[in-house]
């Protein structure tokens, strides 16, 4: 069966529209594995843990904890990414976990050319936010998020956006309304 991982970026838990609009596209899905971000609480690299990683790497270690998330994301079948329209782009907690899947030889490795080639299994990524005005010409979290996507060779980024939530007098619910169909879309409703 196919196993959707679904990284779940929505800071504000259950108050969160961009969650709504998540859970909605995962009901079509069977099997899902859910990473919450707010509840992981990852820390950014540093140097010394960098530095460690590599040397990690180096050594063949791959059985350490610190390889756990960058394996679940290669190994996924899809990818669905959760996050609001934060300052421009996203929260930093989805930063961090990219640093933390982003590793040589699980989620992309290098050629004999010496040319980067993506090697995780995805052949989608669905980036799902919600913004409080409008994303346009300022897309740069999902923008962000395709390079990433090439990056670890997942060849299809799908975008799917509730805007302009925070805009006095807008009908808030006919914008989820709007997210929610191409949700259906996505999903071959
Ligand atoms: C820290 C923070 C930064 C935000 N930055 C932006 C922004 O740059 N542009 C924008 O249109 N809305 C911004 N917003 C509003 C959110 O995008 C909007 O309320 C969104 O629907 C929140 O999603 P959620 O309900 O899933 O938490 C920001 C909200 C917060 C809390």
């Amino acid at each position: 069966m196919p196993t959707t991982l679904f990284v779940n970026a929505c800071m504000r838990g259950a108050q969160s529209r961009t969650l709504e609009l998540c859970r909605e596209y995962l009901a079509a899905k069977q099997d899902v594995v859910e990473v919450d971000l707010s509840a992981l609480r990852l820390v950014p690299f540093d140097g010394a843990a960098a530095g460690h990683r590599y040397d990690l790497q180096k050594a063949g270690r791959w059985d350490d904890p610190v390889f756990d998330l960058a394996k679940q994301f290669s190994s996924a079948d899809e990818i669905v990414v959760g996050a609001p329209y934060w300052d421009l782009s996203f929260p930093a907690a989805l930063k961090t976990y990219i640093e933390h899947v982003s590793v040589c030889d699980i989620t992309f490795h290098y050629t004999e050319q010496g040319q980067a080639e993506g090697i995780c299994k995805a052949q989608t990524l669905t980036y799902i936010t919600s913004c409080g005005g409008f994303v346009e010409g300022a897309n740069f979290g999902y923008e962000y998020m395709c390079g990433i996507a090439s990056m670890f060779g997942i060849p299809e980024t799908r975008f799917v956006a509730a805007e302009g939530l925070d805009v006095v007098g807008m009908n808030v619910e006919d914008q989820m309304n709007k997210a929610r169909s191409i949700i259906a879309k996505l999903n071959g409703r």
